[in-house]
């Protein structure tokens, strides 16, 4: 008996020890800490799938970071398979966004790339295409490049691609400016007014001529902060002492909707090259936050129909708050071109609801409470720029259920659109083929952005939505099939990719 005992005791804790092995082994996250998740072959299953055809009940299938079947009504197939069943939570390609301030390398203390990027997994986003300005140096060159690469790799959480700068010192330079190109800038940014930022100077629709010629031999875009400044400003300066800086007002009309109907009126004159046939032709111009719904949007539409490639995005925060609201004080709300009036609010959700408004981006553009809010609620000192990286989604999906607007459109202006714009073909869609980016999220769940919710990037308090209630939850957030964001909890390594353009 004894002899038995201590032969069979062996074997027992052998496939005991087997066993909770293979319990443990389904659960653990990835060996390398990309994942929350163990596997890299399984499937996800929802009621409301949203594909490029239609929103589906069925599966997305995920091996090696790329789906490999989408597929309407799912049955498992044996037990071994590593299945997720989201039930009637809303599964969406992640979000693509072309217009982020990371202020890295150089402005850390601003927001940098770790806790940029980990709020863009918490809100959905899986891929940001960093602007080449409030980091410093301005990314203006090969060799700027390269230090935002460095600050960049290996630090961040979501994939990150980058718009280099058009600048008068690289317009007229095309080795300066093909460097930048051939090192992997997906396309350039230029100001037509003073960006706020010392080393990145304005350019003028000569520059922005000459930039679209070299970015039409790499068939990538420009993007342009359409705001010129006219007289009014001398005369608000002048009048200095008289207005209140404290009055949203007095900031309001400072930069008014003229300023950006002037600069696209000039861009008009150099966008007819990018037609076909034309010089720049393969060139494409996309204007940045357009604020203004009236006259600016008028001229864009129209050169649209006459076959310029021009494309515009708008911003959550203009689709969400109006001047009426700001009050006096209010600096986190400071941003150019500015929010103007509710009616003008009504026009932009409309325009978007037609299709004349392309897409949607955060302008996420942080510093730090000194300079944002430190001066005594003076709009005409404080830093311009709004802090929403981790709650577009939501703030969309809040506001814009009122108008009606379905998953397939979200899905346009936040992932489909800014992908073609950014050139990822392997972006912005759930598709056989594509990367394995998706987010999950609940329509209905609502929730406060209180000083107890876990908000990621450096400096909430600054974020003009802290005190909104929202709805539309991010539940877990997958880059290349990598469980990045579940629940509250991020992936320990920044497992994101660096995307530079192919030559
Ligand atoms: C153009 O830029 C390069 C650096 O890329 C510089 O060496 C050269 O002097 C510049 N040329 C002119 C005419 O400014
Ligand atoms: C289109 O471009 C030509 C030169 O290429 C210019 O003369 C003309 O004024 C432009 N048209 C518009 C509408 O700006
Ligand atoms: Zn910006």
């Amino acid at each position: 008996m004894d002899d038995l005992k201590w032969r069979v005791l062996p074997v027992l804790v052998l496939l005991l020890s087997s066993l909770m092995f293979y319990l443990m082994g389904s659960q653990k996250p990835s060996e390398n800490g990309c994942s929350l998740l163990g596997d890299s072959h399984f499937w996800i299953v929802s009621n409301n799938i949203v594909t490029p055809k239609r929103v589906i009940s069925g599966s997305v299938e995920i091996k090696g970071g790329i789906i490999v079947s989408v597929l309407e009504g799912y049955k498992a197939r044996n037990k071994n398979q590593k299945v997720i069943d989201y039930g009637d939570s809303i599964v969406i390609p992640g979000l693509v966004d072309v217009h982020v301030h990371l202020d890295d390398p150089g402005r850390e203390e601003w927001e940098g790339f770790p806790s940029g990027t980990r709020a863009a997994a918490a809100g959905g986003l899986t891929t940001l295409i960093d602007m080449p300005l409030n980091s410093h140096p301005s990314t203006v060159s090969a060799e700027t490049f390269e230090l935002k690469l460095k600050a960049a790799s290996k630090r961040i959480f979501v994939d990150v691609g980058f718009w280099g700068g058009l600048v008068p010192e690289n317009a007229f330079n095309s080795s300066m400016l093909e460097g930048l190109l051939n090192a992997g800038v997906l396309g350039l940014k230029s100001f037509m007014c003073p960006s706020g930022i010392n080393d990145f100077p304005m350019t003028t629709a000569n520059h922005i001529k000459e930039g679209l010629l070299t970015l039409a031999k790499y068939k990538r875009p420009l993007l342009v902060h359409a705001e010129i400044q006219s007289e009014d400003k001398d005369l608000l300066d002048a009048n200095h002492d008289k207005v209140d800086p404290r009055s949203y007002s007095t900031y309001l009309k400072s930069r008014p909707s003229s300023w950006e109907e002037a600069a696209i009126k000039e861009l008009l004159t150099v966008t007819n090259n990018t037609r076909i046939g034309g010089p720049a032709a393969g060139a494409h111009l996309h204007v940045v936050h357009l604020s203004d719904a009236s006259s600016s949007l008028d001229l864009i539409k129209k050169a649209k129909s006459n076959g310029d490639s021009i494309s515009v995005e708008t911003c959550t925060h203009y689709l969400a708050f109006s001047a009426e609201e700001i009050q006096d004080g209010d600096t986190r709300f400071k941003c150019a071109p500015p929010i103007r009036d509710a009616a003008n609010r009504e026009s932009l959700w409309e325009a978007l609801m037609n299709g004349d408004i392309d897409m949607l981006s955060s302008d996420h553009s942080p510093t730090v409470p000194e300079l944002k809010l430190l001066h005594e609620g003076n709009f005409l000192k404080a830093w311009g720029g709004i802090s929403s990286l981790q709650f577009v989604l939501p703030v969309t999906w809040t506001y814009g259920r009122k108008y009606g607007v379905a998953l397939e459109q979200l899905v346009s202006w936040w992932s489909e659109t800014p992908a073609k714009l950014a050139g990822l073909d392997l972006k912005g869609s759930i598709a056989v083929g594509k990367h394995a980016d998706l987010v999950v999220w609940d329509p209905e769940k609502e929730f406060d952005l209180d000083e107890d919710y876990p908000v990621h990037t450096k400096h909430p308090s600054i974020s003009a939505y802290m005190g909104s209630r929202l709805s539309g939850k991010v539940m877990a957030t997958f880059l290349r099939g990598n469980l990045v964001y579940e629940d509250g909890k991020h992936a320990p390594v920044a497992c994101g990719n660096l995307i530079l353009a192919e030559i």
